[in-house]
């Protein structure tokens, strides 16, 4: 497989009792739409929106694939439908209620959820969980073992580029929400470092990630970085601008997740 790793997916899709392809009981396509569009990103697929040519940009070889066989060895299409009695959900009800309750082995599949995100956090597109244990520099704290995944608003969930039944969350439609998610579930940090401080460029310990001040969110000028002459990589997949906008892993980005993968804790592959 030329060193490509597989990693099986599970997509729990989390409803209150709507009918299939309603609201956020998604259809099979909205989630096949998903899965493509991470396979675009992380493989940097020529051809694909945006596809960009910077020499630093990388293949990352990791690709998804939805779970063919399910926790208890019954075939599945890697789609698990749950109806639970709540509209609407924060981050912090999805893990302390949703995901427990859902997670397929963490060890064995990704898991992912689309659920209806409201309250306190109805402004957020997706999050993620950093893993554990990976001895690599400048990584986040992870979480438990029963929330280890990436979840998103399901109008965030997939791409409208390959056909939805209802209008995704433009301009945060092309499934480049979980793009961004997974690559954090894979251990990279924001291209900004995360400080809050406009004046500073924190490191996301990455060397071919210009160094940038703060969180983007437009492509249109270019911005300089703190290293004269550079300037900041609002295209990177790290960065918080708009889906179209967004086409870039770079190398040393993809060093950061095969150095995660090879410490174990995200090796799950077909
Ligand atoms: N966690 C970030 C948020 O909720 C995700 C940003 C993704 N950006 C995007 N263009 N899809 O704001
Ligand atoms: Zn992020
Ligand atoms: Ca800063």
């Amino acid at each position: 497989n030329g060193g490509i790793i597989t990693i099986p997916v599970v997509v729990h899709v989390i409803h209150s009792g709507q009918a299939y392809g309603v609201a956020q009981n998604i259809t099979d396509e909205q989630v096949q739409s998903q899965i493509t569009v991470m396979n675009n990103d992380f493989r940097r697929m020529a051809g694909t929106p945006g596809f960009n040519t910077n020499p630093v940009g990388a293949d990352v070889m990791i690709q998804f694939a939805l779970a063919k066989v399910d926790p208890n060895g019954n075939p599945t299409n890697g789609i698990d439908r749950v109806r639970i009695c709540q509209d609407s959900w924060t981050t912090s009800e999805v893990n302390a209620n949703v995901k427990p309750t859902t997670i397929w082995d963490p060890t064995q599949y990704m898991n992912m959820w689309s659920v209806k995100l409201g309250g306190s956090s109805s402004n957020i597109l997706g999050y993620a969980q950093f893993p554990s244990n990976s001895g690599v520099i400048g990584m986040p704290a992870g979480g438990a073992a029963n929330t280890d995944g990436v979840a998103a608003n399901y109008r965030t969930f997939g791409s409208s580029d390959y056909g939805t039944n209802f209008a995704l969350d433009a301009p945060y439609d092309k499934g480049r929400t979980m793009t961004h998610e997974v690559g954090h579930f894979l251990g990279l940090r924001h291209i900004w470092g995360d400080d809050s401080d406009p004046l500073v460029c924190a490191t996301d310990y990455c060397n071919d990630t210009p160094p940038a001040h703060e969180d983007n969110y437009t492509c249109t000028l270019p911005i300089e970085s703190c290293t004269p002459g550079l300037f900041e990589m609002v295209e990177n997949y790290m960065d918080y601008t708009n889906d179209t906008c967004m086409n870039i892993f770079t190398l040393d980005q993809k060093a950061r997740i095969t150095a995660v993968m090879n410490n174990s804790p995200r090796r799950v592959e077909l």
